[in-house]
């Protein structure tokens, strides 16, 4: 009798293949990106990423509320902020936009469901950068800046990094989670909070964070100001080794949780990083994945639903024990407890 060898016998029947599935998809494993915008009468349609919205202060607690019934990992927010300036002094500011969201949520959900802030300076500048300008000096000359030019000065923007992460666990926030790529981010933050008395707050380090065209929906998302782009400072996709040492970086700094982002093009950075992690790791289904997926499903090209849960189920098999996606409330909806 040949073939002697059948897999298929695990596959005949759907409560078999349910036996043998190596990878679960739990609410707990979701995080829910979500934008709270200063000013707004009603929600905010996001074009780019149909179904996502920038919250009311209100809808936003709606959000929230049903974030922690569906049994969600967390929230993680996002502000918009009606106003920008050179320093992005609104990121730092008790009653800017984030900081008001996230204690209105904090105080919607408690402990029941974790708050995380996203802790980076592009929502409030008004170039857009993850942190703050100053001329570019000898060094950035000799790499090739321009004498004129203004680049992201990385030491100055730890200050602004440190106070906002301090402001942002005044506000409620159980998770901080630096994503401007900055070195010695995640340090600068834990000796913050530390000193500020924070020193249950977590911080969530975006470890490997590439400098990636998936973010564009995003960045309507946000009323981005940026011109230009971000290659000297997130990484450059070309490159898996240096996602290590980031993350190793990282974990010598006091990162709680290591993210890689995107997700779907970075599977194997996202491996990678999980081998090598002793703390759990996320990845973040972006704005681009969602965009993606949701326009293919409408041109009725995919199915969505299993497209999404085929998608975060790959995550979670390359390595990721969180996911961060713009579907997790209602993908929670279909997934078992
Ligand atoms: C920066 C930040 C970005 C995203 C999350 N945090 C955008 C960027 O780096 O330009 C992108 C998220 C997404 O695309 O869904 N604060």
């Amino acid at each position: 009798m040949y073939p002697t060898d059948r897999p298929r016998r695990l596959r005949t029947t759907p409560a078999m293949r349910r036996l043998v599935a190596e990878t679960e998809v739990r609410p707990r494993n979701l995080v829910l990106p979500v934008f709270v915008a200063e000013g707004l009468d009603a929600p905010k349609p996001i074009s780019s990423m149909p179904g996502v919205v920038q919250h009311t202060r209100e809808t936003l607690r709606k959000a929230a509320a049903e974030a922690a019934a569906a049994g969600l990992g967390g929230i993680m927010l996002f502000g918009v902020p009606s106003n920008h300036d050179a320093t992005g002094s609104g990121a730092v500011d008790p009653d800017g936009i984030l900081n008001v969201g996230l204690r209105e949520v904090r105080e919607e959900v408690g402990d029941a469901l974790p708050v995380m802030a996203d802790t980076c300076l592009d929502e409030f500048t008004d170039h857009g950068h993850c942190g703050v300008l100053a001329p570019a000096g000898r060094d950035a000359q000799r790499s090739g800046a321009g004498a004129s030019e203004m680049v992201v000065d990385n030491d100055a923007t730890l200050e602004v990094y440190a106070e906002m992460a301090v402001a942002q666990a005044d506000a409620g926030a159980h998770v901080v989670a630096p994503s401007g790529m900055m070195d010695g981010q995640v340090g600068r933050i834990r000796s913050a909070l530390d000193s500020a008395g924070h020193t249950d707050v977590a911080i969530l380090a975006y470890s490997a964070k590439y400098a990636s065209a998936f973010y564009g929906p995003f960045r309507e998302a946000v009323d981005s100001q940026l011109r230009g782009d971000r290659r000297t400072y997130q990484q450059d996709p070309a490159n898996a080794r240096e996602a290590l040492r980031e993350t190793t970086l990282d974990l010598a700094e006091g990162a709680d949780m290591v993210m890689v982002k995107p997700a779907m093009a970075y599977l194997d950075v996202l491996r990678s990083v999980a081998e090598v992690s002793d703390v759990p790791v996320a990845a973040y289904q972006v704005s681009g994945e969602y965009a993606m997926i949701t326009a293919a499903a409408e041109r009725g090209w995919i199915d969505r639903d299993r497209t999404i849960l085929e998608t975060v189920t790959g995550i979670r098999r390359a390595g990721a024990d969180v996911v961060l996606t713009y579907w997790a409330t209602e993908l929670a909806t279909r997934l078992d407890r």
